[in-house]
């Protein structure tokens, strides 16, 4: 299990190419399940995420081919179960169940494991799976979905947290191949969603309304092979931006989509930061310490629960106080506890973290519990005197292409250790 080193204190300048994007690469890899037909699909990131994702589809008797980022899935016949020991390492395996139910009527998933961010049901998905007319049965560990047609409906998938994203991606990807026309209200409007909807138009689905909080399916008897470029990933884009704020003077992000960053270019800029775009680039100007601000994570386009590690991560060497308040998953604070351990002056209350900001962190072994916390201590040993040790790198390595690599090549001093 390797474990990263990172000698805080370095100044960080230049730039970054940042990758596609892990969350809508997974679902529409997914999605290639719903056509017989070679799908070719490119600027796939080089992911322990994406890894399971691409055996899962060889287990269900897809042949996958892999040359960098382009992945080729052919998927001529498919098998429709997914057992526990191919799902259980990602959360985002769930995914498949639409796909396979779209074109098979069934399929059988084992429930999903993944990130430990609290309770993460799936119970919005399964709703509208059976608004579509499927029956769904839990048994023995494992969700069975299966119908004998499947018939568009009107389904509201907005649940007590908000809309769900895999949730939407799920019903949309059954949809395509139901009878008659679909309309998803209160949906997820991230741009992940409107990746894997061009996507599926370009296999011949007819979706419109992505993007929006309703969005119209009209069903079609089947798809065919297409390519597809996944979009850059804007919480790897939003990571850095953090470090940028964290250790930066002058750092520019290439291949991304200013607009899908605006909710972190805003709360970066409320902090006192410097924000410059251009078709492509983002570059962050570097400002010293952070002002206090005030943050609410929220479905897209507001400020995603994604980045809110990172944005503490920042805060706690900010002037003031800050204020961060995580409304899609309450439970999402592991970072605080390995952040205080660092120095920072932290206290939670209900789904608040109340950050006061102290002059320095300081490096310490730390345990990285989930994703984004584990990139929030990356981000916090920048600045920290000494030198931070992050352990349980394989979480950070499921969602960053070579974060070491990338933050050295702008000045970090980050060593991976092999334990
Ligand atoms: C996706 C992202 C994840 C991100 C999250 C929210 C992928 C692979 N993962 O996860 O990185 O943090 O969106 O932007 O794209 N919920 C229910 N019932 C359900 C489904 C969800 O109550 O059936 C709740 C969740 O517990 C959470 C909220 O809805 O409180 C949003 O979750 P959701 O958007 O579904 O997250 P994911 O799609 O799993």
């Amino acid at each position: 299990m390797d474990k990263i080193l990172v000698h805080g204190g370095q100044r960080l300048s230049g730039s970054i190419r940042v990758s596609g994007s892990k969350n809508s690469a997974l679902p529409i890899l997914a999605a290639c399940l719903l056509t017989k037909e070679p799908c070719i699909i490119r600027h796939v990131p080089d992911l322990s995420d994406v890894h399971y994702m691409l055996q899962i589809l060889s287990h269900m008797g897809a042949e996958v081919e892999r040359a960098s980022g382009t992945v080729t899935v052919r998927a001529e016949k498919i098998k429709t179960v997914a057992p526990y020991d191919i799902v259980r390492k990602m959360r985002a395996s769930v995914c498949v169940l639409g796909p396979l139910l779209g074109r098979e009527k069934e399929a059988t998933v084992s429930l999903p494991g993944g990130c430990v961010i609290g309770d993460r049901p799936i119970d919005l998905h399964l709703r509208g799976f059976e608004a579509l007319g499927a029956a769904v049965r839990v048994e023995c560990g494992n969700v069975k979905v299966f119908a004998a047609r499947l018939k568009g409906q009107t389904i509201n998938l907005r649940g007590k947290f908000g809309s769900t994203v895999l949730g939407t991606d799920n019903v949309m990807m059954a949809a395509v191949l139901a009878e008659g026309v679909t309309t998803i209200e209160g949906a997820a409007a991230e741009p992940e969603v409107v990746d894997l909807a061009n996507f599926l138009n370009a296999m011949g689905a007819k979706i419109e309304g992505a993007g929006t909080r309703r969005i119209v399916i009209e069903g079609v008897e089947e798809l065919h092979g297409a390519e597809h470029s996944v979009i850059p990933d804007r919480i790897e884009a939003g990571t850095f931006m953090v470090a940028a704020a964290i250790a930066g003077s002058r750092v520019t992000l290439r291949r991304v989509v200013p607009d899908h960053l605006k909710a972190i270019s805003d709360a970066l800029i409320q902090a006192g930061f410097g924000i410059e775009t251009a078709r492509d680039t983002l570059t962050v100007v570097g400002n010293g310490k952070p002002k206090p601000v005030e943050l609410v994570t929220e479905p897209y386009p507001n400020f995603p629960t994604d980045m809110q590690a990172q944005m503490c991560a920042l805060l706690c060497e900010g002037e003031g106080i800050s204020v961060v308040t995580e409304s899609v998953f309450p439970q999402r604070f592991m970072h605080v506890a390995e952040l205080k351990r660092m120095g920072a002056q932290i206290t939670l209350e209900g789904a608040s973290a109340v950050i006061k900001g102290v002059e320095r962190l300081s490096g310490a072994p730390v345990m990285a519990s989930d994703l984004r916390a584990s990139a929030a201590l990356v981000l916090a040993g920048l600045r920290a005197s000494g030198v931070t040790e992050v352990n349980r790198v394989y979480h950070i390595d499921r969602g960053y292409e070579s974060i070491d690599d990338k933050l050295n090549g702008i000045g970090a001093q980050i060593e991976r250790v092999k334990v």
